[in-house]
């Protein structure tokens, strides 16, 4: 049976919900949201998962979506230590994997800095549900030997060239937050080296039913990406292995265990 006494009075959970799909929950994600007093979510967390929270507990978005308003990362925080403060099990669910583009260091140092307990839970990161998903791998031995996280989005508007691999044509890379900078990003990579005709892959959804896949080369992304017109999440994976991406019946994706 799932209890509160297994927290002191007032402790901060932060947890990785997974891209969206109940199913990528760990145990330990569901058992702490099942105990949230009070749960602090991003705007990518799916209504599946928050209706797993307790109906008692008080549930408030504080998400960001690309350049819409939202509520500021300072305001989050303290909004972080003010119900901490009241002695609740405060989740601060987050999308995916809080340590990929998730800002956890931020919360958890200004959670310290209140002397605040906390603890974190990993999530399934958008990368890896998307492999799953449409089956390629993010590594292959002899095609791809190192994968690399990079931020389509930088305060500048700039992608990082000093990633490591960024040119080397044995690493995957996979951009998050990109949707927007994608005629850049092609550009970028092919002035660092990388061949017009180098897999890509586009996978908006990852993990969720609704998912889709647009696959093709690194001179005509940004066209796939235009002809697609997304409006969820997208990552976009450049190199050998998102060619394995396959096609697939999504009915099997989705298929339940119980
Ligand atoms: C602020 S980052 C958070 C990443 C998250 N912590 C993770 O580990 O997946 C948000 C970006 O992650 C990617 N993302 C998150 N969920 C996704 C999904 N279900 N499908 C595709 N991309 C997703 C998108 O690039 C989105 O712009």
């Amino acid at each position: 049976m799932l209890r509160n006494v297994f927290f002191p009075k007032g402790f901060v959970t932060l947890v990785g919900a997974g891209p969206g799909d109940v199913d990528h929950m760990t145990l330990g994600a569901l058992k702490a949201l099942q105990t949230a007093q009070a749960l602090l979510y991003d705007a990518l967390v799916s209504e599946d998962i928050l209706a797993l929270a307790p109906a008692r507990c008080v549930k408030i978005c504080v998400g960001k979506r690309g350049d819409r308003l939202s509520i500021s990362q300072s305001n989050t925080n303290a909004l972080m230590v003010k119900l901490v403060e009241r002695g609740l099990h405060v989740v601060r669910l987050k999308g995916g994997d809080p340590s990929v583009f998730g800002r956890v260091e931020e919360e958890r140092q200004y959670l310290e800095a209140h002397g605040i307990r906390h603890k974190t839970l990993p999530g399934v990161t958008a990368a890896s549900a998307a492999a799953a998903q449409f089956q390629f791998p993010l590594t292959h031995r002899g095609e791809a030997r190192a994968l690399t996280f990079l931020t389509g989005r930088t305060k500048d508007g700039d992608i990082d060239l000093r990633a490591e691999g960024v040119s080397d044509p044995m690493t995957s890379l996979v951009f998050y937050m990109s949707s927007h900078n994608v005629a850049h990003i092609a550009e970028t990579l092919t002035n660092a080296g990388r061949t017009a005709d180098t897999p890509v892959a586009i996978v908006e959804n990852a993990g969720r039913p609704q998912a889709q896949l647009r696959t093709g080369r690194l001179a005509e992304l940004a066209l796939l990406v235009k002809a697609a017109a997304f409006a969820g999440p997208v990552l976009l994976g450049v190199g050998a292995a998102f060619a394995y991406a396959r096609d697939i019946d999504l009915t099997v994706s989705t298929v339940r265990y119980a």
